[in-house]
């Protein structure tokens, strides 16, 4: 049971996957840290847990967030998504089927990170957004096509030990030619 609110704990809601989710934190607590020791997600992993490796990506309303430098409580009234609910009616994302196909991973413990990263990059780079490598920002100019380049520098917060970043680009570059392909076609 959880314990009764204290001055150092709150109760909080966290809506995870379409799910709410009532316990109380520690205000301290890390939203990593309450997904994987508190609410047995762990799908999102722990690597360096000081926002360095993106191992524990999560999408916070749609947008890509490091839960170990997010406390849970500051998460209440968000939309999390993690590696665990990009799956619908029993079939992958786009984005987890592509990593599976072209092996974009070796020991996988960066993958749920690496995967909720590139479903939010293949959104923003939809929405138009530039990123550090895009030669010419003018909003008129539209989104750049998504090179190979660009893919890297949208995912380099997204460490891998294991160097499978040759199909890791593959894999983020079949998912967003898919998602054009299926935006085309509506
Ligand atoms: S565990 Fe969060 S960025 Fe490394
Ligand atoms: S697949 Fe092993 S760390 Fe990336």
């Amino acid at each position: 049971m959880a314990p009764p609110p204290s001055s150092t704990s709150s109760a909080v809601t966290l809506k995870i996957n379409g799910d709410k989710h009532t316990l109380s934190v520690d205000h301290r607590t890390t939203l990593l840290d309450a997904l994987r020791e508190r609410l047995d997600l762990t799908g999102t992993k722990k690597g360096c847990d000081q926002g360095q490796c993106g191992a524990c990506t999560v999408l916070l309303d749609g947008r890509r967030a490091v839960a170990c430098l997010q406390l849970a409580v500051a998460a209440e009234d968000r939309e999390i998504t993690t590696v665990e609910g990009l799956a619908e009616a029993g079939q992958l994302h786009p984005v987890q089927q592509a990593f599976l196909d072209l092996d974009g991973y070796q020991c996988g413990y960066c993958t749920p990170g690496q995967i909720c990263s590139a479903v939010a990059v293949i959104e923003e780079h939809a929405a138009g957004w530039p990123s550090a490598v895009t030669d010419d920002v003018r909003p008129e100019v539209g989104a750049p096509p998504l090179t190979a380049d660009e893919i890297r520098e949208r995912m380099s917060g997204n460490l891998c030990r294991c160097g499978a970043y040759v199909s890791i680009v593959q894999a983020v570059a079949r998912a967003a030619e898919a998602r054009m392909s299926q935006e085309a076609a509506v």
